[in-house]
């Protein structure tokens, strides 16, 4: 039987039991527990395969909320959440005494956002307690842009999906700390660099990465989510700013190809999909995991990534097919 439904009673049911429920945001589908029970928490980290340290993301209905989590809010953190929210930001603040270690962990900064969907607003606003939600996919694979991408994951380990349909946005919240007060992204995502920038003025982007391999540490101490390599398909998957160079090195190969707009004619291509033939990044990014899902199983030997305009939501698409790259 399918684990999907769209029963909000079910999920509230299910969540007040302590159990976890997969939840549709505009970004991506969560793997959701109150974030006050350690039961719930401990049964998302081991459904995903995820590592305790990768602290989760609280999210809740309102932005009068934030408050209750967090100890303090600096005045462009406030400026973010009234120009953001709900929507794809998730703010990294201090966080207040409540907050179990859990779920930030051991951090005493917490990840907070209000997602854009109307379902799980809803459901936030009857339940009595926020929920804890990290991308519903195991460890390091494509994240989950429907309920059938949830399913696929996890029919034989959690009760439930939320349906709330296919996700608007398509990839991950962008995330955004703050330090002396200076807001700063940690993770580029769904809402674009420049329209931050309109807010907040001129931000540093903290490649977790660079830093990762500069210091030759296993993990960054402010955003240990930010592994490299991260959003991956199965398949082998390249990121070219040169299609024809690089589908000479895989003549005798199968190649999936995924271009923004352009149609190549080439015979070692088997199949190709572009984002959006009118070049609408944003178009773009609400399929990029999607098409990703759907190439990694048909078993290619390759799958190509064409290298998107290096600005708005691009940026973020890019950063996303690299973190795909990395084996
Ligand atoms: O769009 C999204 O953000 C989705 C939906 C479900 O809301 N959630 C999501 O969660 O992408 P997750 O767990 O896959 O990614 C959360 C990221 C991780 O990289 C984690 O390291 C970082 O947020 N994070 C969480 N708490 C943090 C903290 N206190 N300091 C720094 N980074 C933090
Ligand atoms: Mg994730």
């Amino acid at each position: 039987m399918s684990i999907i439904s769209k029963d909000i009673s079910k999920a509230i049911q299910l969540l007040t039991a302590e159990d976890i429920v997969a939840i549709p945001t505009e970004t991506v589908y969560g793997l959701a527990g109150n974030i006050y029970s350690e039961k719930a928490i401990k049964a998302i980290f081991e459904t995903k395969k995820r590592p305790f340290f990768n602290p989760l993301i609280v999210h809740i209905p309102s932005i009068d909320k934030l408050s209750n989590i967090v100890e303090y809010i600096p005045k462009k953190a406030q400026l973010l959440a009234e120009a953001f929210w709900p929507g794809p930001i998730t703010l990294v603040l201090k966080k207040k005494a409540i907050i179990p270690d859990l779920i930030t962990g051991g951090k005493d900064t917490v990840a907070v956002r209000v997602p854009n969907h109307p379902t799980t607003i809803e459901l936030l606003k009857q339940l009595n307690f926020p929920l804890a939600a990290p991308s519903a996919n195991p460890f390091s694979s494509i994240s989950p842009t429907t309920a059938a991408h949830v399913e696929t994951y996890f029919k034989n380990t959690i009760k439930m999906v939320l349906d709330g349909g296919a996700c608007t946005s398509g990839i991950e919240s962008t995330i955004i700390g703050f330090e002396n007060d200076n807001p700063i992204i940690y993770r580029l995502g769904s809402t674009a660099l420049e329209d931050i920038e309109a807010i907040v003025g001129k931000i540093e982007i903290k490649n977790m990465a660079t830093e990762r391999s500069q210091n030759n540490k296993e993990i960054s101490p402010d955003a240990p989510g930010m592994l490299e390599r991260h959003y991956a398909p199965k398949t082998t998957t390249i990121l070219t700013d040169n299609i024809p160079n690089t589908l000479d090195k895989y003549k005798e190969k199968r190649v999936g190809l995924i271009t923004f707009q352009s149609q190549i004619e080439n015979n070692a291509i088997e199949v190709q999909i572009a984002l959006s033939k009118s070049g609408d990044l944003a178009e773009s990014a609400s399929k990029l995991y999607d098409v990703l899902h759907q190439l990694d199983k048909m078993h290619l030997d390759v799958i190509i990534a064409e290298k998107f305009p290096d600005h708005g939501l691009g940026k973020s698409i890019n950063d996303r097919l690299t973190r795909a790259t990395k084996n």
